[in-house]
């Protein structure tokens, strides 16, 4: 547990505790450089965030999403907002169950980053990203492409903790869906 965790611990009961709602703090879902996500008692998620930042970005993908209606990408789950409280940075979304895609907390909103778009670095974190899903790459990359063709939300944070399969051979490379993995060309963004 990070130092300030039992911070997040209190943020997070204290927005259950004035929406009538039990924290279940035993039922901790996850945490990550972030925050930190337990269980509630509906049932539904509760994430608690460090930062104002990661809060607001976060929340307004939410948004987004909410707004079209949006409860599952392809045919990955994603959580659909029920709460938030920009006082206490937390949020609470739908307790969802793989395969789901998640964590909005290190988007960019409706342009992607300029040191990230330069050619060479998003070159590398793709190669990176395609390694962390193997054969899921294609998937992987064609949601992002949605995200932010569709929501102009710049998804920089593809990992299997945030997109989950329920793959149990999660590291199952596939050197055909490598090389034959199509380009998406990111001038469109600019
Ligand atoms: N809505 C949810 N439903 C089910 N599990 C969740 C939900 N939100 C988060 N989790 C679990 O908690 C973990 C940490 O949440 P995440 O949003 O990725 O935090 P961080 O931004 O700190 O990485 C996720 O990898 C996932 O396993
Ligand atoms: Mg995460």
């Amino acid at each position: 547990m990070l130092f300030d965790d039992k911070k997040l611990l209190e943020n997070a009961t204290e927005y259950c505790n004035s929406r009538g709602k039990l924290l279940l703090s035993q039922d901790r879902l996850g945490y990550g450089s972030d925050g930190t996500v337990w269980k509630t008692s509906v049932p539904s998620a509760v994430k608690a965030l460090y930062r104002q930042k990661n809060y607001q970005v976060e929340l307004e993908c939410y948004r987004r999403l909410q707004k079209a209606n949006i409860k599952k990408i392809n045919s990955l789950n994603i959580p659909v907002l029920e709460g938030y409280d920009d006082n206490l940075w937390v949020i609470e979304m739908t307790f969802v169950q793989p395969p789901f895609f998640l964590d909005f907390g290190k988007v960019r909103l409706d342009r992607p980053p300029s040191d990230f778009y330069d050619a060479q670095k998003l070159a590398n974190a793709k190669q990176e990203w395609r390694a962390l899903f193997g054969s899921r790459w294609k998937e992987v990359n064609l949601i992002l492409f949605q995200l932010s063709n569709r929501f102009g939300i710049h998804y920089l944070d593809p990992r299997p903790g945030n997109i989950n399969f329920g793959d149990d051979d999660d590291d199952d490379d596939d050197d055909d869906a490598w090389q034959s993995e199509p380009g998406i060309d990111y001038s469109e963004y600019d």
